[in-house]
This record gives C-alpha cells, structure tokens and sequence, in this order.
C-alpha cells in the first residue's frame, strides 16, 4: 500500500523550508514594528461562525468548505480564512474592553476545497493582521502600509496595490439595481458563471476575468458612493500618497467574502500562471455586531504565503539566509567515538551548529559531509589526540589547520 498526500496539500521540505522560515520571520517582524500583536486561534470553528461572517452566498461558504459533524453531532468546518475566527475570539475574549486598539496578526494554515493548480491550494497558508476598534482611514492605510512593506522587505519585485471602496451595505444595495439593470440586457453574452452570480452576488461579476470585454460602460460603484463614504475613500489614498506607497484605483475590485465595508484592496504581481492576487484585505465595519459583539469596526489583510514563495523562485530572489552548520566533528578511533557525543553537546550548548556521524563512515565519508552540510571548519579527533587533550581545527575554505585545546574548542569557534 502506498500512500500519497491529499490532492491540493504540500509537503515543504528542508532546503525549501528555509524561504518559508524567512519569510514567516519577516512577517513576525514587521509586526513588531508596527505594533501588531500575534493571536493563535483554532484551525477549526463552528460552521455557523463561517456562515455569518464570510457570507451564505460567497463561494467560500456555498462551495469550499471543510465542513464535519464531529462525535457531539457539531457541525464544525476547517477554517477557510482568518477573520471571522479572530472575530469571534475578540468577543469572546472581550478584547473590546481594552483602552487601546486590538491590533492582531496571525500565521496559519487555511482551508479551502477549491480546484488546485499553481498557486491554489486546499490547504494554505496567510499571514494576516486585523486592527479592531477604530473607524478612521489612517489605519486603513496603515494595514495596506504594513502588506506593502512585507512584499517589499522579503525582496519582491512589481507588487501592485489596488484600491476600491465597496461603502456601506445599503450603498451595495441601491448599486446592485444599478449593476443588474446595466448586466440583465447581457445576460445571454455572458460566461455561466457570470450568469449564476448575478442571481446570487452581481457586484462579483465586475471581478470575471473572460467576460471584461463586457464591461467596459459598466456602472462604477465609486459613484454611487455618499459623502461620508467618499470622505473616508479620500482619506486613505491622502495616507498611502503621503506615505509614497504607489496604488491604483480599481472601482470593479469587489471581494470574494461579504464583510467588507468602504475599503476593499488587493496586492497584486504577475508570475504564477493565470493567478495574479497575492493578498487582499479591507475595512468590516459591521462584522464584530453581525457575530454578536458590540459595534465595532475593524480592517485587516490576508496575504497568501504560497503565493509570495512562488513569486520569490519566480524572480530568483537570493535566499538570505542558508542552512550551514559551523563545525562538523569527525572521530577517530574507538575512544574518540565516545568523546564526540560529549563534544557536540557542549558545542551546541554554546550556540554553535553542530554535526557528527552516526552512520560508522570513513574520514573521507565524513568529510564530504561536511562539505556537503556546508561547514565552515571540521574539528577532527583522533585517539592520539584526545590523550592529549586535543582536538585538529581544519577550516574549510582555506584547508589550514592547527591543534587547538579540546577545553578552547568552543572559544575558538565563537572568535
Ligand atoms: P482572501 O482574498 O480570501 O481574503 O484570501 C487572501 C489571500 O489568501 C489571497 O490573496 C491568496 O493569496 C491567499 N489564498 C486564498 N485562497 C487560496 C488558495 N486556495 N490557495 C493559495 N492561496 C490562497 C481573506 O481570506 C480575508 N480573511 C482577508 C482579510 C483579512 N480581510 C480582512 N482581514
């Protein structure tokens, strides 16, 4: 019997972990310095929770999701996305109680049963902060500030920003008559898809990349939009422009969960097949109040990293930090064997990447190991040695070597 992973999961494996780690520390970071806080939710909710706050109609809820009746009889669903958790564990938590602003970021996984290809997957993987407690713009351009910042500091190159606003559900309601008047007449010229969602979410048909050639008289919900609503869109592009973080304005951007509220943005870059979104995010004014907190607003980001480390090997970004160990320890002899596992120990207690072999190799084995693990010295101990007291210190890249006190090893490589 042999078994494989499940369609749309990844294994990610050392050698290519090492961007993940990069990237995640990046992440972690970045957070730091903006003063986000991490927040560790559970990977899976009730299904309810997923329902409300992303949306009954969205495909996420209609279509993707990892939904089991556990042994309680509960319905509980793998959560496929990180707000509506954070959310819930805000109220729940009562986080609402505190003086300052919530401000939260999370790393995960993800899950979602959607058709896997190059940069879609059914298990993923976001990065994502919400900031909860504040209506005005300026955090709005501070959280599209901060996803910037991270395409940018983990060295991607031609990461777009764009920006919409989607105002208020009402503004969304007297648009959509707007939109089905414009889409009825061409309901026939259009893809299936476009057909079903203008039953179900016309505003999403705007979003269908086949059926654009269509839209081009479109109406654009940016004037639909009422003078609090413009007021606040106003502000957020004054932030960005004063901050120097280049964006476009994109009025058909809509997003594919229902919660958002005046702002909606987009990360963008081209290099994974026909996929082009890297993150998204916006403002949810009436979440917090929709799953049974106090009236609340919030805005947040979800940044796919599967995506940004497909474009990182897409663009051939150096790998800042290599995998190598400092030292690999090469025994000798039978008494040297014994010593090495003291050796090694001591090392790594002091900090140092340490290696030996456990497989019984020859010396010239063990050295091409060492070169092969990337080690800057080998530290070879023989028998003759250890009765001595001393260990020979080979540095790699020139070949010299000297005798060093097996009590200075440490020390030494530390210097
Ligand atoms: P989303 O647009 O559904 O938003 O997902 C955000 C990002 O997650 C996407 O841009 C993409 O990079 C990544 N992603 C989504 N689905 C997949 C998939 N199947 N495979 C690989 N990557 C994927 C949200 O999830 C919102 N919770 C974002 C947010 C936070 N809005 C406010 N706060």
């Amino acid at each position: 019997m042999k078994f494989q992973k499940s369609p749309g999961t990844q294994d990610i494996l050392p050698g290519a972990v090492e961007r993940w780690q990069f990237v995640e520390g990046k992440a972690r970071e970045l957070c730091r310095r903006y003063n986000f806080r991490e927040i560790r939710t559970p990977m899976f909710e009730s299904t309810e929770l997923f329902q409300r706050g992303v949306g009954e109609t969205t495909d996420i809820v209609e279509k993707e999701m990892y939904t089991f009746i556990d042994r309680g009889d509960r319905s509980l669903t793998l959560r496929p996305e990180g707000t509506a958790g954070v959310v819930r564990g805000y109220v729940e938590n009562k986080l609402f109680g505190e003086p300052d602003l919530s401000k939260l970021y999370y790393i995960g996984p993800m899950f979602r049963y959607e058709r896997a290809q190059a940069g879609r997957y059914r298990q993923f993987h976001q990065f994502g902060v919400e900031a909860i407690g504040a209506v005005d713009a300026a955090l709005d351009a501070e959280v599209i500030a901060l996803g910037y910042s991270f395409y940018t500091e983990v060295g991607l190159k031609g990461v777009r920003v764009e920006v919409n606003s989607v105002g208020t559900p009402e503004i969304r309601a007297a648009f959509r008559d707007r939109l089905l008047a414009f889409l009825e007449p061409k309901r026939e010229i259009l893809c299936k898809d476009c057909q079903s969602r203008m039953d179900r979410n016309p505003l999403r048909v705007l979003d269908c990349k086949t059926d654009q050639k269509h839209f081009t008289d479109a109406p654009s919900i940016l004037d639909s939009l009422d003078d609090e609503c413009r007021t606040h869109f106003e502000k957020v592009q004054q932030c960005l422009t004063d901050m120097d973080i280049p964006f476009e304005i994109n009025h058909r951007l809509v997003r594919g969960l229902d919660y958002y509220t005046h702002t909606a943005f987009e990360f963008k870059a081209e290099g994974i097949g026909a996929i082009d979104t890297v993150g998204g995010g916006g403002r949810y004014n009436g979440l917090v109040a929709d799953i049974g907190g106090p009236d609340q607003p919030g805005v947040g980001f979800g940044i796919g990293l599967e995506r940004t480390v497909l474009l990182l090997e897409h663009q051939n970004t150096e790998l800042p930090e290599l995998n190598g160990i400092d030292v690999y320890v090469v025994a000798l002899g039978e008494a040297a064997e014994r010593e090495v596992s003291k050796t090694v120990y001591q090392l790594r207690a002091r900090g140092i990447r340490a290696e030996r072999d456990y497989q019984g190799r020859k010396m010239k084995a063990q050295m091409k190991s060492a070169d092969r693990l990337g080690a800057r010295f080998t530290a070879i101990l023989g028998d003759d040695e250890l009765v001595r007291g001393e260990i020979m210190l080979k540095e790699m890249a020139t070949g010299d070597q000297r005798p060093v006190a097996m009590s200075a090893l440490a020390d030494e490589l530390l210097r």
